[in-house]
């Protein structure tokens, strides 16, 4: 069912696995910042040693090899490789890590896939503003040129950012994640355009310099539930729930898929909002400017993140504030025959995936799509033999499956999130997505499958017959 050289892979991220916070000369990152301040995280916890994957990267090698996979998606730290952010000064030790890893990597005969920036800011650049400062595109275009020279001659696949969503809207709106500024309605949309402006010029970079004899494939990564109408038949539901897709995936891929702007909706909505709470300062969604790299077209495949469905509705204008909230205008319902696992956020909805797919293929020109993270998480008593998790990888597996043969979607890959149990951000380690184990009470971290991870190889065998 699925097609020769499907990537088979898990994912993780720099911050949420390495620790090594300060070793070998590492500059400080937001996250630390972050974590280090008080009521923020769950129990206060950090990720300064989590799974220590900067000492013990050979036994994370093993846990892909248990599993057979034949991709590794990785992020890179900015800060561990350029302490301070730019190439003024780069940390050779942070360098020969990534080296070491990705060559353990190539030996086994796994590809990784490499994220350059996967929420974690090198606090020097939040001082200068961070993502709100329109200095950042060049500083992370310069970031990224480094990467592409100094990995590019083995990583061909690339993400740029990962959720460029999530660090708007949690980081710069909510605040409750890093670098945990509360500013709603104009902080996201500002943060997020820059980071759509780097990742253009990232991929602008990668495409004249490096493509040509390096031959690989850059994207951005995002994440998305699958909103669908509460009432089938109601015309404000149906309109609630292409607005709420609009404000999340076509927030970045409407741009960088199809017209180098953002969603009309998104536009309408926000001037509306606006107006209604008297709002006279410049727009709050800014324009892409044509003296600079365009954004359309900027990604060589499309890279989903799913997770979650909703079942939606219109808010009716009850959320009177000038934010993101109230410009989306939505009232989200889980639906109560849905499952929901460890997290709160996260109802059980396999074949959600297979409708966002098909979306995807219908709206952003069937491109093809990796799905770079997918998972569940326990939380609370700990269950080795975790046998709902192995059954939600079944079911959504399957439904990739079906997209892929009944659909005809282009899916070339899929990443679990995560290989094993991480620093879950806000959550800290009270959520568990991995498919081992870790004991964090334990000086080794010792890894131990679940039997999720036990059936999730036995799944990529298969597929692979
Ligand atoms: C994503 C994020 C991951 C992971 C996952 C599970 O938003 O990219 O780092 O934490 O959610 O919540």
């Amino acid at each position: 069912m699925f097609p020769r050289g499907f990537a088979w892979g898990a994912a993780t991220a720099a911050y949420q696995i390495e620790g090594g916070w300060q070793a070998d000369g590492r500059g400080a990152s937001i996250w630390d910042t972050f974590c280090h301040g008080t009521g923020r995280v769950w129990g206060d916890q950090n990720g300064d040693v989590s799974c220590n994957s900067y000492e013990l990267w050979e036994e994370d090698l093993k846990c892909i090899l248990r599993l057979g996979l034949t991709h590794y998606r990785l992020s890179v730290s900015w800060a561990r490789l350029l302490p301070e952010g730019t190439t003024q000064r780069v940390n050779h030790k942070g360098v020969q890590y990534y080296n070491k890893l990705i060559d353990g990597l190539l030996a086994a005969r796994v590809t990784p896939m490499v994220t350059l920036y996967h929420f974690d800011l090198p606090q020097a650049l939040q001082d200068r503003g961070g993502w709100k400062s329109p200095d950042i595109a060049a500083l992370f275009d310069g970031y990224a040129r480094f990467c592409f020279q100094t990995f590019g001659d083995r990583v061909k696949l690339w993400i740029t950012i990962n959720e460029p969503y999530v660090c708007a809207k949690l980081g710069h709106e909510d605040g409750v994640h890093a670098p945990g500024l509360k500013e709603p309605g104009v902080a996201a949309y500002l943060a997020g355009h820059n980071m759509l402006r780097a990742h253009a010029s990232a991929w602008h970079s990668y495409h004249s310099i490096f493509r040509p004899k390096q031959k690989g494939l850059v994207s951005l990564g995002l994440n998305s539930d699958w909103s669908e109408p509460l009432d089938r038949d109601r015309a404000e539901d149906i309109a609630a729930a292409q607005r709420s897709i609009a404000f999340t995936l076509g927030w970045f891929a409407w741009p960088v898929f199809v017209t180098g702007d953002y969603p009309e909706v998104m536009r309408t909505c926000i001037e509306a909002n606006g107006r209604k709470h008297n709002y006279a300062g410049e727009s709050r969604l800014p324009f892409f400017s044509k003296d600079e790299p365009a954004v359309l077209g900027t990604a060589d495949f499309f890279a989903l993140n799913y997770y979650t469905s909703r079942k939606v509705t219109t808010a009716g204008g009850r959320l009177d504030s000038l934010s993101v909230k109230s410009d989306v205008d939505v009232q989200e319902v889980v639906d109560p025959s849905w499952p929901i696992c460890g997290v709160s956020w996260l109802a059980v909805v396999p074949d959600g995936l297979r409708k966002l797919l098909s979306y995807i293929k219908k709206n952003f020109g069937d491109p093809a799509i990796y799905i770079t993270e997918n998972g569940f998480a326990q939380v609370g008593p700990l269950e080795m033999r975790d046998v709902q998790r192995a059954e939600f990888y079944k079911q959504t597996i399957s439904e990739v499956a079906k997209a892929i043969t009944e659909d005809g979607v282009n899916v070339c890959g899929y990443f679990a999130w995560s290989l094993m149990d991480n620093f879950e951000w806000a959550d800290g380690y009270s959520a568990r997505f991995g498919l081992f184990h870790v004991d964090f009470s334990h000086e080794k971290r010792t890894r131990t499958i679940y039997h999720s991870g036990k059936e999730y190889a036995k799944l990529i065998q298969k597929a692979q017959c």
